[in-house]
């Protein structure tokens, strides 16, 4: 029997946000328990509203890996999907309903330049495999988590990069951590390594633009990489707010630049700031430092205890990337789903998958 062709995006373009809600809504009804809604907490209001599940990277791996749904549809960026698919059972199936919803800091680290540097590690020290274990941030394609699968390593999320970096020093001496410098050196700072033990390596020069010297000392070497909506807060932002609000507090995460977390009463993942606010006594004001769509809901939600939440930086920092799962496309891969057509999945190939989840499953455990 020959399949019915897939039902065309440019049909559902055009639709107003309250017709591409109620289509959702419909095909959702048709689906039912056949479907999960994954959402990250970055995620537009409009999205946010229809996931069954929502979570920082670290809930969303392990949700992703208990659900028993046949389509997991992931309201995210590209990289969760992957972890979605690697995660659960051959039989399910990953979707990420715009193919163009990446992590521009994931993109900062690719297969070939993290094998270079291993490569021009080697030359400098020896065997890096007996010298490093490599670390990734879960904001990472999966062919890298299968290097780290590969060469003893681990992958870390905001969240417990602090006991992942534990659990690399007792394997090894020394961590090559990537992509993101700013959770590298916060999580090597709180475990009371000196900044001048970190070194940042620049995948675009020669041996990461370091002398010998200075790889032999770095206890962890940084990815050159970060996040450009992190990056906007600064410091400033947090001096204006304590002059204005002495009692004020400021929550940052560990993606924003060492001074701003520095300067914060409380570093950690979204799951964390939320969680915190939240559990606030009634009255406190906070300065939060991550994207605006997790900010603003917040503010909402806390809003009735006379809580008030602050976005940190003057200008609008949204993850663009995310904001590309709207309800048209939504809306658009669930009725694809009910009408027996799969679009959008995100397949790891089995070899890479295999590696993959290792180096997850040897964060779940130590996490
Ligand atoms: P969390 O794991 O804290 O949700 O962070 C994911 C992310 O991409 C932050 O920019
Ligand atoms: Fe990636 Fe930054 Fe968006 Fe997080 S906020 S998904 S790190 S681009």
């Amino acid at each position: 029997m020959t399949q019915a062709a897939a039902i065309q995006f440019d049909r559902f373009n055009a639709l107003a946000d309250e017709q591409a809600e109620a289509r959702i809504l419909e095909a959702r009804a048709r689906l039912g328990k056949r479907v999960v809604i994954l959402v990250h907490h970055y995620q537009r209001a409009d999205v946010y509203r229809h996931g069954d599940l929502t979570g920082d990277s670290l809930k969303l791996s392990r949700l992703a890996s208990q659900t028993d749904a046949e389509f997991i549809v992931f309201c995210g960026v590209h990289f969760m999907a992957e972890v979605a698919d690697i995660l659960s059972r051959p039989e399910q199936v990953s979707i990420l309903p715009d193919l163009a919803a990446g992590c521009s800091m994931a993109d900062m680290a690719s297969l070939a330049k993290v094998e270079r540097c291993w490569r021009e590690l080697e030359e400098v020290v020896g065997d890096p495999d007996r010298l490093f274990t490599p670390v990734t941030y879960i904001n990472s394609a999966a062919d890298l988590k299968a290097f780290c699968g590969e060469h003893g390593g681990i992958v870390c999320t905001s969240s417990n990069a602090r006991k992942i970096l534990d659990w690399s020093f007792r394997q090894r001496e020394k961590v090559l951590f990537f992509p993101d410098q700013h959770l590298g050196r916060w999580s090597g700072w709180k475990m009371d390594i000196p900044l001048e033990d970190m070194a940042v390596w620049d995948p675009d020069l020669e041996y990461g633009g370091l002398t010998p010297e200075q790889i032999r000392r770095a206890k962890i070497l940084l990815w050159k990489g970060w996040c450009s909506v992190h990056q906007m807060f600064q410091p400033s932002h947090i001096l204006r707010f304590r002059n204005q609000y002495p009692d004020g507090l400021v929550i940052s995460h560990p993606e924003c630049s060492f001074e701003v977390c520095r300067q914060s009463d409380e570093v950690g993942s979204t799951e964390h700031i939320i969680r915190t606010v939240k559990a606030a006594a009634p009255g406190t004001r906070w300065l939060v430092g991550t994207e605006l769509n997790l900010v603003s809901r917040l503010a909402e939600e806390v809003k009735a205890e006379g809580k008030i939440v602050q976005f940190m930086a003057p200008t609008v920092c949204m993850c663009s990337t995310m904001a590309r799962i709207d309800p048209q496309h939504l809306a658009w891969c669930l009725e694809n789903l009910a009408a027996g057509q799969t679009v959008n999945r995100i397949g790891v190939p089995q070899h890479e998958a295999v590696l993959a989840k290792l180096a997850l499953e040897r964060m779940l455990a130590a996490s």
